[in-house]
């Protein structure tokens, strides 16, 4: 089975470190799995207000969630927790009440920083929210990459033959997981 993996990159920054980081998972990920980025660059702030009618950003926002039968979140830490555009493009997705997309949606999270804690702290504040949510996490294989000048290229290209290799075994991971969650929780049910 293919599955396809909508990926959300956390930072809005032109040489994201961490769209660096998703290009390198794609190129190591299994060929079963195809992806596509669920932009949120976009999105207007949220509030309750726009419940009665959303944006059409917001709209196509959610059904690039709900349309994947997995959801890749590859974002920074600021300030020790979640940047604030990826949680308001989660709050984006969990509303209307009884309308959050990321229910029983299969997801990751991975990221990278220059610091050598890589993103540690903001991955650990962004599993509540999604176990809120009630999207089945993977716990393992956990990854903190410390991104090193050259470490990725332009091209997605992993310099280190270790990371190379690491960022490999969580994308199949990644892929058993996903295999596993959709077993139990077919997506149309
Ligand atoms: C950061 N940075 C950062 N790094 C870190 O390891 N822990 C942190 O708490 C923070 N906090 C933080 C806040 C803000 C507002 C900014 C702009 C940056 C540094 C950060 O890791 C670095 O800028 C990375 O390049 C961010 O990833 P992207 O945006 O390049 O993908």
């Amino acid at each position: 089975t293919t599955y396809n993996v909508g990926y959300i990159i956390g930072s809005l920054a032109k040489n994201s470190i961490n769209r660096k980081l998703a290009k390198a998972l794609i190129q190591v990920a299994p060929e079963k799995l195809k992806f596509h980025e669920i932009p949120i660059r976009d999105l207007p702030l949220y509030s309750y207000d726009y419940d009665a009618d959303f944006p059409a950003v917001a709209k196509d926002f959610k059904a690039g969630i709900k349309g994947s039968d997995a959801v890749l979140i590859v974002t920074p830490e600021y300030n020790r927790s979640v940047p604030g555009g990826l949680k308001n493009a989660i709050d984006w997705a969990s509303r209307p009440y009884g309308h959050n997309v990321f229910a029983n949606k299969p997801t990751a999270v991975i990221g990278t920083s220059p610091g050598a804690i890589g993103t540690a702290v903001g991955q650990q504040a962004l599993r509540p929210i999604l176990g809120f949510l009630n999207a089945p996490q993977m716990n393992a294989v956990e990854a903190y990459i410390q991104f090193k000048p050259d470490l990725i290229g332009d091209d997605g290209a992993v310099s280190s033959p270790e990371t190379e290799a690491f960022l490999r075994k969580y994308m199949e991971s990644f892929h058993a997981f996903i295999a596993h969650v959709l077993t139990v929780l077919p997506r149309d049910a």
